[in-house]
């Protein structure tokens, strides 16, 4: 587990650009935040690396880029617009507001409470004496429900024919786009479809920074394979997962696999699993990967009337395929991306540095170009400019060499291009190791062949 603090972590990726508050100069919106210059890079390298792992390298499958507003008539197939609910309940002495769940988790770790419908849960909180976090009191509401979904209206009358729903979760946008995507494709079984964007939760409870959040991004796959196969789909996707997540650079061991008990999977689930890691406030899901059977396809057939069953020319069968979907929150990825490489380090005997050590591939510059003197800006400059057609950098020329390497190893870059007087005289440059802090020297002409090799794999 990461030995810092979690508000530690966190306010350097605020104070250095990872991370900002949303709305921050009108005192802020609660738990959203606006990615900065450096996250929004870290954001990009890893969504561009899913898309290349689970596209580009997975030959069965596509990708889509499906819209946020969907007919209503999807929530109401899938089972949002009925069942996608927090349970709530008010303390009455103080009218502060829980989830009955988080709140008992909170205060019995150990309680096995997955599974229990609200009767259930309120009696657990009655029997065992869960007390209101806020003022202590024992004085609760009954439980209610309260829908996440995000409500507003289209086009300009706000009545009830007007509702949509910004959508919960991408997936949708796959299953409603089977028959098209198999009739233009002319794929056949199995085909995985992938989707990307922003999700939106009215969560009732956010926070630990990005971790839960009402507005996030979700990556998601659906793959239809032929009932019967499935389950060793399913242990197939969740071991590419599990890799994707070690390429990011994750200790092995702040990594688990957390399967479902029977009574918590979802009726129409074979079975589920989540990847989880150990944030510096504890084991939290990052990975959800499930068998969700033929389940989505037959609510759409049903509630929209279009058959959305599959002819296989190699059995001469008719079936609606069953899916297994790994669904992962881009934002969670980012946070654990951040917090496991995020370090201090003692260096000789009175001297310390915050280092980042991010895959390279994933950091935000991959190089920092630094001219020992500002007389040697033009040099220096040339030099960046040649490095920026091939991959991102920054220049920074103010304060000592040392601080500048420091303020580059507390955001992850890499490597630092050094120029100096002898670069005039024989056009060499000396090259810094974020990680190891050597130095050596190469000609200009052969920086890109250097670097590309070290920061794009
Ligand atoms: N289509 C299935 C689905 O949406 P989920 O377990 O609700 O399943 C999948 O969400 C993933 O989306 C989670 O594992 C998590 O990484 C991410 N996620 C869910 N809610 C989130 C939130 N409020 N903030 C940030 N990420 C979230």
């Amino acid at each position: 587990m990461s030995k810092f603090d979690f508000d530690k972590v966190t306010n350097h990726f605020i104070t250095s650009g990872f991370l900002y508050q949303g709305s921050e100069i009108y005192g802020g919106l609660s738990n959203t935040w606006d990615y900065g210059p450096l996250g929004s890079e870290v954001k990009r390298n890893i969504e561009k690396m899913w898309w290349k792992k689970f596209i580009q390298e997975s030959p069965t499958n596509v990708g889509i880029d499906a819209a946020i507003l969907m007919n209503p008539k999807v929530w109401e197939a899938t089972g949002h617009v009925s069942t996608f609910n927090d349970p709530l309940l008010d303390c009455k002495d103080c009218k502060m507001r829980f989830r009955a769940d988080q709140l008992i988790e909170k205060q019995f770790p150990d309680a096995d409470i997955a599974g229990l419908n609200d009767e259930q849960l309120m009696d657990f909180i009655r029997n065992n004496d869960v007390k209101c976090p806020n003022c202590g009191g024992t004085n609760f509401t009954d439980i209610r429900k309260f829908n996440m979904m995000f409500k507003t209206h289209i086009g300009v009358t706000e009545d009830s024919k007007s509702v949509v729903y910004l959508r919960p979760e991408t997936a949708q946008g796959v299953f409603v786009n089977f028959k098209n995507i198999l009739r233009t494709t002319r794929r056949k079984l199995p085909i995985g479809i992938c989707n990307v964007g922003k999700a939106f939760r009215n969560e009732i409870t956010p926070g630990q920074m990005t971790f839960r959040m009402r507005e996030f991004t979700q990556m998601e796959m659906e793959f239809f394979c032929k009932p019967g196969e499935d389950l060793k789909w399913f242990d197939f996707w969740k071991k590419r997962c599990l890799d994707f997540v070690a390429d990011l650079g994750i200790k092995k061991e702040d990594l688990r696999f957390r399967d479902h008990e029977p009574a918590e999977l979802a009726f129409y689930s074979k079975a589920t699993t989540d990847i989880e890691y150990r944030f510096p406030f504890g084991w939290g899901e990052v990975w959800g990967i499930a068998d969700r059977t033929d389940y989505d396809l037959k609510r759409h057939a049903t509630y929209s009337g279009e058959p959305l069953d599959y002819f296989d020319p190699e059995t001469n069968e008719k079936y609606v395929p069953f899916c297994i979907e790994p669904s992962v929150g881009l934002d969670r990825l980012i946070l654990m991306t951040l917090c496991n490489a995020y370090d201090e380090e003692a260096i000789g005997e009175n001297d310390s540095r915050i280092v980042m050590h991010l895959v390279p591939s994933l950091a935000p510059y991959k190089v920092a170009v630094l001219p020992l003197s500002k007389k040697l800006e033009e040099k220096a400059q040339e030099v960046q400019k040649i490095l920026s057609t091939y991959m991102t950098t920054v220049y920074d020329d103010t304060g000592s060499i040392g601080k500048r390497y420091r303020r580059q190893d507390a955001i992850g870059t890499p490597y630092c291009v050094t120029v100096d007087f002898n670069t005039l005289e024989d056009s060499s440059v000396t090259i810094r190791d974020r990680d190891t802090m050597q130095q050596i020297r190469l000609q200009i002409t052969d920086l890109e062949k250097y670097l590309s090799v070290k920061v794009f794999y």
